[in-house]
């Protein structure tokens, strides 16, 4: 009986309890509602920071489409941004000796920009490709002042650099180190390191970079030696890079930087109907020598692989007609070795990927292109340098992966693909658009960086107010 009694005291507690708390949330509803109905705001946000509604609305999607009740009556105004999916980029009118003049191209009169209606000039060949995302983006935007319908696009150019995402520095540093560093006679200094100085002057001289002290700017660097003497001036920028291996990361890091694909070199699979039983090679390998760094986790792979009949491993840097036996070779194959060299990345990953041969990662300090979108995992194979180095590991590991399994990453392979191809005009969800994505999903917490910076904007500078200059916190970033 007592227990009875206990339980019916519990019960009309628990009952009450639920009551009392139906009460406070609909109270606690109903006075946020009045407290959001007198305010003339409809979000706390300020969508017009938000540069790519797109990319939200997909993770709201994501989250159930569960609209709260309290958010009906809310009228959400339009703002020029909720509708528009696009990032604003403003670019700077760099006179040509910094873009397409190292392309060889010869402006007519003042035009700085070639009519690319006409002609479009051509990015030299060879390995230069490689690092030529920054002929691609500029391209981009160049084209995005002659389409009228920007739906399909993610970056369009604006002449108003008030209302830009973001700044973008039209200087092809990748081709200007591959061709201009070397010193011709009586030469001080080579075109490459005077241009970088010019550049450095130009910039921070700019009303766009004074304002955002750098932050919003975009700066291309996809070549490892590329940007060598103004990187430590224009750090604060946003960098598009390859990997950081060669940087400090209080200059370049991953919250800060945008990593971008290679351009592949060997040509597509197109049409590729191969399966697992039908490509021959287990693991494909071509590749130089390095002395440096990553160097010696080659060489010793290169032990450990030599007598397995079935891997293809051979050192040599891929040249003119070595493309179609490495393009024939790693079709044939079913997985593709990517060892760190002397720097974490390299342009194989993305030959692997464009031939649908399933990658092999090593290198534990390699950064992919946007991984915070896309899981590698799904397609790659990663094994950390310490492990790849174990007796037999590698080898066995990768006999261990069956038919089923490597089947489901080729498919995947194929399905990515398109978001490594660097096309000209960009097409949805390419390299060119996946970069300019990525960059706009830095745009908030370069706002955020910006916002912070100017807290202490309208208080007078210490000195002004006759008082011994005390140290200044740290800046924010
Ligand atoms: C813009 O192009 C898209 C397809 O890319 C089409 O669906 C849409 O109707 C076009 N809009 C206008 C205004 O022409
Ligand atoms: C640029 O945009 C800002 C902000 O929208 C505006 O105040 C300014 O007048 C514009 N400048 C020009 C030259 O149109
Ligand atoms: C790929 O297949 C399509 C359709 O069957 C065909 O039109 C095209 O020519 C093929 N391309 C190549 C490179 O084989």
């Amino acid at each position: 009986m007592a227990e009875r009694n206990l339980h019916s005291m519990g019960n009309f507690g628990k009952k009450s309890m639920l009551a009392l708390f139906s009460i406070t949330t609909i109270m606690f509803m109903l006075s946020w509602f009045l407290v959001l109905r007198s305010t003339d705001r409809p979000l706390f946000v300020d969508l017009s920071i938000l540069p790519n509604s797109r990319i939200f609305a997909l993770a709201d999607d994501q989250t159930g489409n569960q609209t709260p009740s309290i958010h009906t009556d809310l009228e959400v105004k339009p703002s020029k941004y909720t509708c528009d999916p696009v990032l604003k980029v403003y670019m700077y009118d760099l006179p040509p000796e910094f873009h397409f003049g190292l392309l060889d191209w010869k402006p007519e009169g003042n035009n700085v920009w070639p009519d690319i209606r006409t002609k479009v000039p051509r990015y030299p060949g060879g390995l230069n490709v490689q690092h030529s995302i920054e002929y691609w983006l500029t391209l981009d935007l160049l084209y995005s002042e002659f389409v009228e319908n920007t739906s399909g696009r993610t970056a369009v150019r604006v002449s108003n650099s008030s209302e830009a995402d973001v700044v973008f520095v039209p200087f092809f540093s990748s081709v200007c180190f591959n061709r201009f560093s070397r010193l011709k006679p009586h030469q001080k200094a080579s075109v490459n390191v005077l241009l970088q100085e010019k550049l450095v002057t130009f910039l921070t001289a700019q009303e766009e970079w004074k304002r955002s002290g750098g932050k919003d700017h975009i700066v291309l660097a996809h070549h490892p030696n590329s940007l060598m003497d103004a990187r430590s001036k224009l750090w604060p920028a946003m960098f598009i890079l390859s990997d950081f291996g060669r940087y400090p990361p209080s200059v370049a890091n991953v919250e800060k930087d945008v990593i971008a694909p290679y351009k592949h070199v060997i040509g597509n699979y197109v049409n590729d109907s191969s399966d697992f039983d039908s490509r021959p090679t287990l693991l494909y390998f071509q590749g130089a020598i390095y002395r440096k760094d990553g160097g010696f986790v080659r060489q010793e792979l290169f032990y450990k692989l030599k007598d397995e009949k079935d891997v293809h491993f051979e050192f040599g840097s891929i040249q003119k007609d070595g493309i179609r036996q490495a393009t024939r070779g790693m079709q044939s194959s079913k997985f593709c070795l990517n060892i760190a060299g002397d720097t974490p990345s390299s342009n194989r990953l993305f030959d692997a990927i464009a031939s649908h041969c399933v990658p092999v990662i090593i290198s534990d300090e390699i950064e992919l292109p946007y991984e915070d979108v896309l899981d590698y995992s799904e397609f790659c194979v990663f094994v950390r340098t310490s492990d790849a180095l174990k007796e037999s590991f590698l080898i066995n590991f990768i006999r261990s992966i069956g038919k089923q399994e490597w089947t489901r990453m080729w498919a995947k392979l194929k399905e990515i693909e398109h978001m490594f191809e660097y096309r000209y005009p960009s097409k949805e969800n390419d390299a060119v658009q996946m970069v300019w994505q990525a960059i706009a999903r830095k745009v908030p917490s370069v706002k955020l960086k910006e916002h912070r910076n100017r807290r202490y904007s309208r208080t007078p500078e210490p000195n002004d107010r006759g008082l011994k200059s005390a140290p200044l916190p740290k800046n924010f970033g």
